[in-house]
């Protein structure tokens, strides 16, 4: 279990990577692939690491969970909509890439500085 748990938070924090690197450093402003994926791919591998969580009775913060998960919601619909717009061909959003991967640095920060309850 530890191990299946490592993997995942290994999935978990190059996720965040391809969000943060692709908005943020690589491509600033422009949708990109890495962004759309790594912002689908948080949403999936934080549950699948609070279902290990939950399993294997570690304590798991529901109220920092739920903050998680909405900021991830929202990252993926700015990921979703930069990346929608430019496949009708309406021009890159630079907003919604930039707020993807300002949002994703909070989330991290959630993850990191939050420490208190369970
Ligand atoms: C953009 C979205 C997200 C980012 C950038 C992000 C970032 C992070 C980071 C940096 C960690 C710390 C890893 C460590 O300390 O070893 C973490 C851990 C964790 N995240 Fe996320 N996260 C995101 C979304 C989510 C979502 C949506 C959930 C669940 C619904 C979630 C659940 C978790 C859990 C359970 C851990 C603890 C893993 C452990 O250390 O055992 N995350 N996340």
């Amino acid at each position: 279990m530890d191990l299946l748990e490592n993997v995942f938070v290994l999935l978990h924090l190059l996720g965040m990577a391809a969000i943060v690197g692709s908005a943020v450093f690589v491509a600033r402003g422009r949708s990109t692939p890495a962004l759309l994926w790594g912002a689908r791919a948080q949403i999936v591998s934080g549950l699948i690491l609070v279902g290990i969580a939950e399993a294997g009775a570690d304590p798991v913060n529901h109220a920092k969970i739920g903050v998680k998960l909405v900021v991830a919601i929202a990252v993926a619909a700015c990921a979703e909509i930069a990346a929608a717009k430019v496949r009708k061909g309406e021009g890159e959003r630079p907003q919604l890439v930039t707020a993807a991967g300002a949002l994703a640095v909070l989330n991290a920060a959630i993850a990191v500085l939050w420490v208190s309850g369970s």
